[in-house]
């Protein structure tokens, strides 16, 4: 029975190929580091752009998918007056206490993973750039990407950039660094690096060469 035998053959091979999904690079880097800026480079020439944080606002706006399961842990305390959550309240809650913030997070790193499974698997162009600010901190790199890429700049420049974005204090801005992953660390889990510490033609430049290689990989 050939054709029986055939059909086996391809359903042990189907086993042990997983789905066909498209090439997806991971885009990380420190607070201020440039991913957004990247990422819009990118999107610009034909990326398709999956953002975490994004997706985060989204779960926890009014109505969002994450708000019945924050009330229910959180109280209505944790929520504005629209419904939607109260990120400032709930960031100084987070920030005091450990355990508060680990609640939020089992509640919403879950539905962010799947969001961004969903958006992946239906996503159009070339290859997917995932925006994951804490992608080295999570640890959870297994599988997920194809390439890792990091936004690099001296520490010196982010606090710079983000202070005259968001006026900041310069102390408020090193204890956000100092919870995150170091710049070594960072560095160790890229496949690829961009130097964000020039200027916008540089980075031009770094996007253009990434950009093709992404597009020809898969
Ligand atoms: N090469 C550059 N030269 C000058 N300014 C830059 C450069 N790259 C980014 N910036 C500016 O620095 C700030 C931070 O950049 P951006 O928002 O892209 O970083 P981010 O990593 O997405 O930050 P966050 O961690 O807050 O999401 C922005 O105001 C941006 O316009
Ligand atoms: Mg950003």
């Amino acid at each position: 029975m050939i054709a029986a035998e055939d059909g086996q053959t391809a359903q042990r091979a189907a086993a042990r190929t997983p789905a066909r999904t498209p090439f997806v690079v991971g885009l990380t880097g420190g607070i201020g580091s440039g991913k957004t800026t990247v990422a819009d480079l990118f999107a610009a020439r034909g990326a398709h752009i999956v953002d975490t944080d994004a997706i985060a606002h989204e779960l926890t706006a009014p109505g969002g998918a994450a708000i019945d399961a924050i009330r229910a842990r959180f109280g209505a305390g944790a929520l504005r007056a629209d419904g939607g959550l109260d990120r400032d309240a709930m960031r100084a809650r987070a920030f005091d206490d450990p355990q508060a913030r680990a609640a939020l997070e089992s509640i919403l790193h879950p539905l962010i993973r799947a969001e961004s499974q969903r958006r992946i698997s239906v996503a159009d162009g070339p290859y997917v750039m995932h925006v994951v600010p804490l992608l080295v901190e999570s640890g959870a790199r297994a599988g997920r990407f194809d390439r890792v890429l990091v936004v690099d700049c001296p520490v010196s420049v982010q606090v710079a950039r983000v202070q005259r974005r968001s006026g900041l204090s310069a102390e408020r801005i090193e204890s956000i660094l100092a919870a995150q992953a170091s710049r070594e660390q960072r560095l160790a889990a890229a496949d690829d690096v961009i130097d964000n510490g020039g200027d916008a033609a540089a980075l031009a430049a770094q996007v253009d060469a990434l950009h093709r290689r992404y597009a020809a990989a898969r």
